[in-house]
């Protein structure tokens, strides 16, 4: 069966009576008017059907848990959501622990992931109840040590470790390869476990924790990761007696930018992950753990549609036609970092022949501020509202006030409703933490 991550658009999308293209009851264009652009909107019907997907999908295998990884898209009406559904979150920061705490999410539901956990970041953590972290590197497990003997606590942790798998996404967002910044290589876990076993005796080893990479299309590899996972498992009992029973997964599975994306559904995936637990737990003869899996983009990114007002353009003799865009690299940096490309469409004018070639720009002054190259679309015209599909993912998240543009509003449509959750910056945020020193008045 087909799950939203295979689709292009949020399902609710559809052209309405006034031949604009809509989507959760709500017509792009105004929604534009109203809240301006840029803007996010969100679809949650398409949020809570890949939730459900993930839901049936492992429902004939209970031991399996869901986190929402946050980084993806965080607001804390989206904390709210994970929460009625019951998912967990992937936290990997003080302020997106902040942020949950905030919005009375059950912390005891987190996981606290990165490579580079400050020793305040793990105080708070551990202050606001986070449920378990997933420790990174000696460092990190020296500094629980430290904590959690001057707590007199015991802390529930995960041991991150780097599979050595590749999988064949964007370099920049590969993890699990054994040339990564994250995790203890596989030769590093004994000295980890004998730390925690002889000295760290405050630090309650639960099980392992990995993540291969995002924008994933290969089944092969979730395969691939329980493996790894299980003969450590397995070497682990052998080695030293301890016996691990949680896995954390990481997330990672693919969504469909464009016509050339396929990635699998979440079916097929819940189908490879459900089948290598049980080969694997055969053959390491162990008892299946409770899983954990994270995923951030899959349930996010589909939902998720950015608008934009089409403004200036250019005609370079011979050469390009710009059309410049009220956004850019600061709302969305994945065109210029990672050379990601969108499906787009003018949302009020969405049956409109497709035959100008156009490169949508936005408004940053750098040259690489490209939100789509050379596509193929109607003639634009100025006030148009230009429509990105999934941008739901890391969207928002890594956006920046770069040329000191505003960050965007983002809304929640469902069934004719929309409702605000993120609001527009204003100047006077964006210029608040701004400090003038004395001398300078
Ligand atoms: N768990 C861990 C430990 C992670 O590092 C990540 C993502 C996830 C889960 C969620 O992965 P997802 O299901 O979203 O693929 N900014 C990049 C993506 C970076 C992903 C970082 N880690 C992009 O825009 O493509």
């Amino acid at each position: 069966m087909k799950t939203s991550n295979q689709n292009i658009k949020p399902i609710t999308t559809k052209i309405n009576s006034n031949g604009n293209i809509e989507i959760g009851g709500c017509d792009l264009v105004e929604l534009a008017n109203k809240y301006g652009t840029p803007l996010y909107v969100f679809d949650e019907a398409t949020i809570r059907s890949v939730i459900k997907s993930y839901k049936d999908a492992f429902k004939d295998f209970p031991k399996v848990n869901m986190m929402y990884a946050a980084k993806a898209f965080m607001t804390r009406a989206i904390c709210k959501i994970m929460q009625e559904e019951a998912f967990g979150l992937d936290l990997c920061s003080g302020g997106e622990i902040y942020t949950a705490k905030s919005a009375g999410f059950d912390m005891s539901k987190t996981l606290f992931n990165g490579n580079n956990k400050s020793y305040d970041e793990l105080c708070f953590a551990l202050e606001c109840g986070i449920g378990t972290i997933s420790a990174d590197n000696f460092f990190e497990l020296a500094l629980l040590n430290d904590i959690a003997k001057s707590n007199r606590q015991n802390i529930r942790i995960l041991l991150r470790i780097t599979p050595g798998i590749e999988c064949h996404t964007h370099e920049y967002i590969q993890t699990g390869h054994l040339d990564s910044k994250f995790g203890f290589d596989l030769t590093q876990i004994n000295a980890a476990v004998e730390l925690i076993k002889d000295e760290y005796k405050n630090l309650n080893l639960v099980g392992l924790h990995a993540h291969t990479g995002s924008q994933i299309f290969e089944k092969q590899v979730y395969s691939d990761e329980i493996g790894v996972i299980f003969k450590e498992i397995r070497r682990i009992k052998d080695k030293y007696g301890i016996d691990l029973h949680e896995v954390n997964l990481g997330g990672g599975l693919g969504i469909k930018y464009t016509e050339a994306d396929k990635p699998i559904s979440i079916y097929e995936m819940a189908q490879t992950v459900t089948e290598a637990l049980e080969k694997y737990s055969k053959k390491y003869d162990i008892e299946t753990p409770v899983i954990f899996i994270e995923p951030g983009r899959s349930i996010i990114g589909t939902s998720g549609v950015t608008l934009y007002t089409a403004g200036s353009s250019k005609q370079v003799p011979n050469g390009r036609l710009y059309q410049a865009l009220d956004g850019g690299m600061s709302d969305n940096a994945r065109p210029s970092l990672y050379g990601a490309k969108y499906t787009v469409e003018i949302a009020n004018n969405p049956n409109g022949v497709c035959d100008k070639k156009v490169t949508l720009a936005g408004k940053h002054c750098e040259s690489g501020d490209i939100l789509a190259k050379d596509i193929i679309l109607p003639e634009i015209e100025e006030g148009d509202t230009v429509c990105f599909y999934d941008t739901g993912a890391y969207g928002y998240s890594m956006s920046s006030n770069y040329n000191r543009l505003l960050k965007p509003a983002a809304v929640l449509v469902n069934n004719g409703k929309s409702d605000i959750i993120i609001n527009r910056q204003t100047y006077e945020q964006l210029t608040e933490s701004d400090v003038i020193p004395d001398r300078l008045n």
